[in-house]
């Protein structure tokens, strides 16, 4: 059996090298053809296509979706889904999670990859159970990170937990793009004696392994692989779909996908490249071996520093590079993806502008120690902890058990204020309540596509 192709060109490609700015009306002219390739799932949707949708292009996310399916009829729409914080920063309530899952299977969502920043399966569960009850393709997720606490056998165990938990297949998401071709036999190997189901790989270019890791990859059983197109592949994207397609024609792993159809459609996606050059950050571009080091995903270092040219302390970063290791250590060894990357680096940020360390914390770095995100992968350094948290005792159950349902409090608000057209906009309320209500009264503007 060939090996299967995720094309993430419509969420990752964008969000890693144009700050998810693609407009729905960039993505239609394409529609047609992506649908012809066969490709597995076309990753259209998730957390940062949401709020850069509301946020800056006011677009109703939930009608981009709509109107992708109506073009994309023959292939399942993919979206990243963060757990029990959906496509938000912070654990909501269950039956936020229920409406929305509802709903964006309702709208065109077949694939549902559900992750927890901290591999904490309790926070994925609910987004599971929905899913399923929706009859979606459910796809379990592991944050692939390195730590002296993250071993394959770790990996392992999570995999069979997700597969209990009623996963259809596994994905081993590597958000920084750290795993090696070594990295990637063991844990694949691994992965397919202790589970059934099918196992697909993310990584990112970042650091520039990723292709060999496909490679390696697909020898040890991975049956799919995340690919960008050619202009929105590289860098910290995705490779590029021609590429491995390439490089897999005649091969036991052969996609059987048509690399000239992938060209003309590539051929489309070029100019969008251009119209866009003024976001794409020289950073994003090149490989950095320094992922290595810092375990940084590629989103996170431009965001980072640009922090930090707001308070005019760019000469800071190579500070905050070292500093960041160190405080993921201090809380545990969380992988760094959202929102433990924010979390993590806004603290980092702090500590090295301050020049103390942890001599102010943020409330969400207070609450990550209070337990309020999940369980840490290790425990948080105990001097550390009692600094930020006193002598407070952590909860030891699953965050969102705390929070009462929400929807029918969110939806009297809702109705006062007049905001509500649809079913969907509720969702969006609940998950983004202050710009959800500008966004639905319809006061965002498009923002400008910045010059090059
Ligand atoms: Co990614």
């Amino acid at each position: 059996m060939g090996v299967k192709i995720t094309d993430t060109t419509m969420r990752d490609g964008h969000q890693s090298l144009l700050a998810t700015r693609l407009r729905t009306a960039d993505l239609l002219p394409i529609a047609e053809e992506m649908d012809r390739v066969g490709f597995f799932s076309l990753e259209s949707w998730g957390g940062a296509t949401f709020d850069a949708c509301i946020r800056f292009l006011n677009e109703d996310p939930w009608e981009r979706l709509r109107t992708l399916k109506a073009h994309l009829p023959h292939t399942p729409l993919q979206m990243l889904l963060r757990g029990q914080n959906l496509v938000g920063y912070r654990h909501y309530a269950d039956d936020v999670v229920e409406g929305f899952v509802r709903l964006a299977i309702k709208n065109g969502i077949g694939v549902f990859r559900i992750f927890d920043a901290l591999n904490d399966v309790r926070n994925m569960t609910s987004a599971i159970a929905a899913a399923e009850k929706g009859k979606a393709h459910v796809q379990g997720t592991i944050c692939y990170t390195v730590s002296p606490v993250h071993t394959v056998e770790s990996f392992m165990q999570m995999g069979i937990e997700l597969e209990k938990a009623g996963c259809d297949s596994i994905c081993i998401k590597d958000m920084a793009g750290l795993i090696t071709p070594k990295a990637v036999t063991e844990l694949a190997h691994a992965l397919k004696k202790a589970v059934q189901a099918p196992i697909s790989l993310h990584s990112h270019c970042t650091s520039g392994v990723a292709p060999f890791s496909y490679q390696a990859a697909v020898e040890a059983g991975v049956e799919i692989l995340d690919t960008a197109l050619g202009p929105f592949s590289g860098g910290t994207s995705q490779p590029p779909t021609e590429a491995m397609v390439a490089a897999l024609q005649g091969t036991p792993f052969d996609t059987g996908l048509d690399l000239n159809l992938l060209a003309r459609i590539s051929g489309r996606l070029t100019p969008l490249r251009e119209k866009y050059k003024g976001l794409l950050d020289p950073i994003a571009e090149r490989p950095d071996i320094n992922v290595f080091l810092h375990q940084i995903p590629g989103g996170m270092l431009s965001n980072l520093l640009s922090q930090l040219k707001e308070q005019k302390k760019a000469e800071k970063y190579p500070d905050v590079l070292k500093e960041i290791p160190r405080v993921r250590k201090d809380l545990g060894y969380p992988p760094l993806v959202t929102p433990t990357s924010q979390i993590v680096g806004t603290q980092a940020v702090i500590n090295v502008i301050l020049g103390k360390r942890y001599a102010s914390v943020t409330k969400e770095v207070k609450e990550y120690c209070l337990g309020y995100y999940g369980r840490t992968p290790a425990p948080i350094d105990p001097d550390i902890r009692k600094k930020i948290i006193g002598q407070e005792a952590p909860i030891e159950c699953r965050p969102a058990d705390l929070i009462k349902p929400h929807l029918g409090t969110l939806r009297q608000e809702a109705e006062k204020m007049g905001i509500l057209k649809k079913e969907e906009d509720l969702i969006t309320y609940a998950l983004y309540p202050s710009v959800a209500i500008k966004f639905l009264r319809g006061e965002i503007k498009e923002e400008a596509i910045p010059a090059a």
